[in-house]
This record gives structure tokens, C-alpha cells and sequence, in this order.
């Protein structure tokens, strides 16, 4: 069965939105608050007698909606609130910024025993923090079908048009792309991810796993860090990322494509075990209070309150990009070339332990012996980490490529193999002059 054969129709939305949420998508009706207002959100306005819950809150894919959709425009306002909550009281737990500052908290390396990237953390607790946000502006609207919206940069290949513009709370002046920029082709390729059968190696592996690294999921360190990265400013930095009103919408594709992965691999091949089961994360309810969650509530979204609108992405459209003549990085590659039974199915690689300038990758595999061979097999990005005196990530990262079919039945006939690590130049970014901080290449097998 092919990448293709198994994505999953669009679903049927379970249940139409309630009236009152359909009247307005319909109608338009105006849903900005002037932010005079805001200190009478607390008024009735919001609350409309018939827009009970019928179903469960839909998080629709923002690049296809205009500007001034209700949706969106909905959308802008709870962040509008929040935004201006954080104005007047910067602690205000329901605040923007006190929301975004929980990210900084659980991603640089002021605490590195919080560190909830480079591991089997990643989907679960970022799943928490956006409902969290998700709770919090459903309250602040008044909505009760409120849902934050995801950006499919699968298809929708720029930054979508409701997050630009002047007087726009979902603008951000960081960002290192405009509007016009689109993302590479290759960056956005979730094919390899959704191709692995381990739940280890798609999300990310337990911490204290035997290797005392950090090994990162495919998800995370390819698709996740691509778009992160290329954005820029200040989503190209895990210290800053939560305050960009981009980050829900990237999270939730994420998390929308684990629920592709889910689908297609069967909810047994997730950990089964209270190891990750019994995992839990603190987060501020739409009360302002604080709330501990599990992992193994975390599971089924609708009991969580929301399901996405599509559970498709966009194949890769372009060819695969080729190795140019002395251009990139070269370390050889270990492991079982000439396979018999299993074949490998990653490209494993470990990172020193420091801060790096940020730098997106293309990987090839060469034949040392036939030059001219040299498979494109993906892509990474190193994100910084900040440093600030305090230790940057107290462990190496390792991480890991999903080997297309296509490359491993190639490499089976190299004589040698090495890898070729080419850094992509990106709109006001430099490669940096320093090789690549790499250590060990292997070729190896999905660990379980
Ligand atoms: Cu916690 Cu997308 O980073």
C-alpha cells in the first residue's frame, strides 16, 4: 500500500455547527470588538440563547478561509482579548503572554529537566497547551463552538493572509518571511513520518530511553522545525515561538497529522504502557485555574472538544531536489548496507550538545565509490537553544530520517555510502561558516 492509498477522506463533519454559529458563518455578522469594549466583555453580547453545543467545535484550516471570514474573524478577536489582557495585568494567567511564556518554560534551557521537544513530549504536550489556549479564548469569545484553526502549510505554502496587517492581532512584525514567500516544496513533506510504523520514531522517543540521548521524532525535527524555522523571528526560536499567533496554528496541523498517523497505524501502535500513559502536564483552564492532564485523557479529541475538518495533507508536488557538485557537508555512514531480512528504515545522526544557529538541511545519500549516485533522501532543521549562562541541553539529540523505499533499495548497491548534509539558504539568513556540528551517521532499524 502506497503513502497515497492510505490518506484518509476528509470525514463528514460529525454535526452541523449550532444555529446561532451558522447564522453568523453565514450571514457575516460583524464579530469584532473594538478594543474600547473589551472591558465589557463580560456583557451579554456573546452569549446567544441558541448556540448551545450540538457538536463537537470543528478547527478549521485557516489558509483556505478569507480575512474577514467569521471564523477567522472570531478567531482574531479571542486573540485580540487575550492580547489585551496581557496589557493590562502581564500575569493574568488567561493572558497571551502568560500563556506564551509556559512554552519558553518548558522548551529553553533555564529548566532542561522540563525540556518537552527533542522526545516522546512533543505531540502530547503541545496537544495540552493548544486546548489549554483553545479553553481560555472559547470563554474569552463566548462561543461555546469556538475552535482554534490550524494552518495545513501542505497546501497552503505561504503565511495565510489573516495573519498579516496593520491593526491585526495576529500580525507579527518578526517574522522573517512576507506574505508573498512560499515554503520549500521538500520542507513540508510528512510522507516519511507517516511512514513509520513506531510511534518512537514518528514522535519522539521516551527520555530515559538506553542511549542517554535525546532522540527526536521525524515529525518533529523535520516538518515541525522546518516551519518553525522558516517563519522566523519569533517563531524561529523555542524561547519566543508561544508569543507568535502562528504557533497554535502550526501545532495543530501537527497535531492534526498525528491524528493522520493514528489513523493509518491503529491506535495500538502507540505506547500502551503508564510510562507515557500516565504522563501528565499542568495547564490554566478557561477559568484561569490551574489543571493537570494525562496523557491517556488526551487521547480521543472529541472528549477533549474538538475534531479538525480534514484529515488529509498535500503530496509533495516537486521532484526531488538534487545534490550539487561540492556543495554540503559529507560523514561517512554506518550500519548494514547490504540487508537482508529488515531493511533500515532511518538515517540516524547525532548533534553535538550546543547552541546552534538556526539552519534548515537537505540530506542525500552518496555512493563514495559512484559520486554521480547520490538519492535525496529529507530534510532537518536545528533550532536554536538558548543558552543565557545556563547549560544548553544537557544531553546530545539524535535524530532520525525516514528512509524512502526508493533510497534503500538504491543504497543496497552502494559499495560505500556517505551522507551529504547541505544547508538551505533562507531570506536574510546566512549558513553558518562553521561545519555542521554532526557526529556519527548510521543507518539503522525503527526501534519499537
Ligand atoms: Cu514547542 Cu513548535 O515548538
Amino acid at each position: 500500500m502506497t503513502f497515497r492509498d492510505r490518506i484518509v477522506p476528509a470525514p463528514a463533519l460529525a454535526t452541523d455547527p449550532p444555529n446561532a454559529l451558522r447564522r453568523r458563518l453565514l450571514l457575516g455578522a460583524a464579530v469584532a470588538v473594538p478594543a474600547m469594549a473589551l472591558g465589557s466583555l463580560a456583557g451579554s453580547r456573546w452569549v446567544s440563547a441558541t448556540s448551545l453545543p450540538a457538536g463537537t467545535p470543528v478547527r478549521r484550516s485557516i489558509g483556505a478561509l478569507a480575512p474577514d471570514d467569521p471564523y477567522v474573524k472570531l478567531f482574531k478577536d479571542g486573540v485580540g482579548i487575550l492580547r489585551e489582557r496581557s496589557r493590562r495585568d502581564p500575569l493574568d494567567p488567561t493572558g497571551w503572554d502568560a500563556l506564551a511564556v509556559q512554552h519558553a518554560l518548558y522548551c529553553s534551557s533555564i529548566r532542561p529537566d522540563l525540556q518537552i521537544h527533542w522526545g516522546w513530549d512533543f505531540l502530547t504536550w503541545h496537544r495540552a497547551f493548544c486546548w489549554s489556549v483553545e479553553r481560555v479564548m472559547r470563554e474569552a469569545v463566548k462561543e461555546p463552538q469556538f475552535a482554534l484553526p490550524y494552518w495545513d502549510s501542505t497546501r497552503h505554502r505561504r503565511i495565510p493572509a489573516p495573519y498579516w496587517g496593520k491593526d491585526n492581532p495576529l500580525h507579527d512584525a518578526t517574522r522573517q518571511m512576507g506574505a508573498d514567500d512560499v515554503i520549500p516544496d521538500d520542507f513540508l513533506d510528512v510522507e516519511g513520518a507517516l511512514s513509520l510504523d513506531s510511534y518512537y520514531a514518528f514522535g519522539g522517543y521516551p527520555y530515559d530511553n538506553p542511549s542517554g540521548d535525546m532522540i527526536e521524532g521525524n515529525l518533529e525535527q523535520g516538518f515541525h522545525n522546518n516551519v518553525h524555522n522558516w517563519v522566523g523571528g519569533n517563531m524561529g526560536n523555542f524561547a519566543t515561538a508561544g508569543f507568535e499567533s502562528l504557533f497554535t496554528a502550526h501545532h495543530n496541523n501537527v497535531d492534526r497529522i498525528w491524528e493522520m498517523w493514528r489513523k493509518t497505524h491503529g491506535l495500538a501502535a502507540e505506547p500502551q504502557h503508564d510510562a507515557w500513559l500516565q504522563r501528565s502536564y499542568s495547564l490554566v483552564n478557561e477559568k484561569g485555574q490551574r489543571e493537570i492532564v494525562a496523557v491517556k485523557d488526551m487521547l480521543d479529541t472529541r472528549r477533549l472538544g474538538y475534531v479538525y475538518d480534514d484529515y488529509t495533507v498535500q503530496p509533495r508536488q516537486l521532484p526531488d531536489p538534487l545534490l550539487k557538485d561540492g556543495t554540503g557537508v559529507t560523514l561517512a555512514v554506518a550500519g548494514a548496507l547490504k540487508y537482508s531480512g529488515r531493511k533500515p528504515r532511518i538515517l540516524r545522526f547525532e548533534r553535538a550538545n550546543v547552541p546552534l544557529h538556526p539552519l534548515c538541511c537537505r540530506v542525500f545519500l552518496r555512493d563514495r565509490t559512484n559520486p554521480g549516485n547520490a538519492p535525496y533522501v529529507g530534510t532537518f532543521t536545528i533550532l536554536p537553544v538558548q543558552r543565557g549562562g545556563a547549560p544548553g541541553l544537557d544531553r546530545n539529540v539524535v535524530m532520525q530520517l525516514a528512509l524512502p523505499e526508493t533510497v534503500r533499495e538504491k543504497v543496497n548497491h552502494f559499495a560505500s555510502v556517505e551522507a551529504v548534509i547541505v544547508g538551505v539558504p533562507l531570506k536574510g539568513r546566512a549558513i553558518p561558516e562553521a561545519p555542521i556540528p554532526l557526529a556519527k551517521a548510521e543507518l539503522a532499524h525503527e526501534v519499537a
